[in-house]
């Protein structure tokens, strides 16, 4: 038999189905490693109450002693908002990604109104000195408060009482006062880790002269805690899906022994911010990290830390499916012959591409086709793409089914498991990621049975703007009862 003598230079490659110009994965090559993947991205229900276990030892130990791995933070928020808190309130919110200002109209009776304005952080200045990050806040403020005191809406001459959403841990000992513990999400201003955050923002406000004083710290997860119960009373948790990944939950004084110190009545209420996001840090011991997560936290501007969140939050899952992908490109598997070097720069692939991935309604995947073309300048397949929707997907569900678990573990702590609750949540993942919430839900069912179905999650109320002018309102109210003055 005449051996096959091509016409031209055999390929070093498989070619497609498809009859492409580019050589192509093969379905069969797409399909071992979907296999493989499948395997490192799952999480068994077994799995998932090992992990619950695991966590819920963390918050004790938080709540038992200081300078835990998940530092489970006092707010000094004591108990539930009324509804009847009323007045003109400013928010500043330092977000993740946008500084947020709001002028914020209590009316009681669970009404409000409110007028806002944001400001898009640059990566720089997430690495600027602290001090001049606050400045940037107070230069905000002083234009948002100008412009609104020229319209009529802010009195002439008034002080504003100002609640601040700083969405770091920070210790606090008292509600206007918080030492930065680490940066997270990112960011790495110098000069601000150990230092209290108040003091700093406060000295930025006096330097640009702007009318408002800061009454409380607050975390976006204790604002959406107190926001969202505030409109449903059934509410007993708030979580933050989003750039960052924590939550925060109302705990009885008395069971927690690292404020016994203080001479609470044991019988009051406290909004515990978790920072859960840390769980596992260090030590790594509890969660299922696959070598990308791995290569994500060594190559973070804070190796070791918030291990939970590095497997969840926004601001890493579209980073562990480009370094899947770079994986297939190195072996051989992808984009062979295509110039690649886009879709190799770290950070490169927003988590907002695996949200239109997972929702793209097209048969031909016409999304997939322009995230790549458009963003990376690779063309792709149809069997490419659906190999790759598969792995958002992977990467999606396991996000979802870790949040489970932390929610989990809170509810199986504080025994809200027979009456149920509700969850506010909130953050783009939750927002805006196709099926998150379903899937979060559907790992609870897989970690209690048919009884994870009296925990359900839910759109939250905006908790930075709204939350944190109620935390600012309830503050004052407190004080002016005398209700421990200097806390
Ligand atoms: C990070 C922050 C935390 C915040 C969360 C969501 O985990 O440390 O304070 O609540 O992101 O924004």
């Amino acid at each position: 038999m005449p051996s096959p003598v091509p016409s031209h230079p055999a390929p070093f490659h498989t070619t497609s189905s498809e009859q492409e110009d580019l050589p192509h994965a093969t379905k069969r090559k797409m399909a071992d490693h979907l296999r493989r993947l499948e395997t490192m991205f799952t999480l068994t229900p077994q799995r998932m109450r090992m992990i619950v276990e695991a966590f819920k030892d963390a918050l004790e130990l938080g709540l038992a002693k200081d300078s835990q791995i998940v530092p489970m933070i006092p707010t000094y928020v004591f108990g539930w908002p009324s509804g009847d808190e009323a007045g003109n309130y400013l928010a500043v919110d330092l977000g993740g990604t946008n500084l947020r200002v709001c002028l914020v109209t209590l009316q009681g009776a669970g009404k409000w109104e409110i007028t806002q304005s944001k400001y898009r952080l640059s990566e720089e200045q997430k690495q600027d000195d602290g001090q001049q990050l606050f400045d940037f806040c107070a230069e905000c403020l002083k234009t948002f408060v100008v412009t609104n005191i020229e319209g009529g809406v802010i009195p002439k001459g008034a002080i504003l009482p100002l609640g601040f959403t700083f969405s770091y841990p920070c210790s606090q000992n008292k509600i206007d006062h918080g030492v930065l513990i680490r940066w997270t999400k990112g960011f790495g201003a110098p000069n601000t880790e150990g230092h209290d955050v108040v003091e700093m923002f406060r000295k930025s406000l006096e330097r640009h002269d702007v009318p408002a004083e800061i009454v409380a710290l607050t975390c976006d997860t204790t604002g959406t805690l107190i926001a969202s119960h505030y409109v449903n009373p059934a509410t007993k948790i708030a979580c933050i899906f989003g750039t960052g990944c924590n939550a925060a939950y109302m705990e009885r004084v008395g069971d927690i022994p690292k404020i016994s110190a203080l001479g609470l009545d044991a019988q009051d209420e406290v909004a515990i911010n978790c920072e859960w996001g840390a769980f596992d840090s260090f030590e790594h011991e509890h969660l299922p990290r696959t070598k990308y997560d791995i290569t994500i936290d060594e190559q973070s501007n804070k190796p070791g830390e918030q291990a939970f969140e590095k497997l969840i939050s926004g601001r890493y899952l579209g980073e562990i499916l480009r370094l899947i992908i770079c994986e297939l490109i190195d072996e051989g598997v992808l984009f062979l012959g295509q110039n690649t070097y886009k879709i190799e720069i770290p950070y490169s692939f927003d988590t907002a591409f695996l949200s239109l991935m997972e929702s793209d309604p097209t048969d031909e995947l016409l999304m997939i086709i322009g995230i790549f073309s458009h963003f990376f300048a690779v063309e792709t397949t149809l069997a490419e793409r659906q190999f790759f929707r598969a792995l958002a997907k992977l990467v999606g569900r396991r996000a979802a089914r870790l949040s489970a678990c932390g929610i989990a573990s809170i509810v199986s702590k504080m025994g809200y498991l027979e009456e149920g609750c509700a969850v506010g949540a909130d953050g783009s993942l939750y927002n805006k990621y196709p099926g998150f919430a379903d899937r979060i839900h559907e790992g609870l069912v897989d970690i209690f049975g048919e009884k994870g179905r009296n925990i359900v999650t839910y759109h939250a109320e905006d908790g930075s703007g709204i939350g944190s002018a109620i935390v600012a309102a309830m503050t004052k109210l407190r004080k002016e009862a005398g209700k421990y003055p200097t806390l």
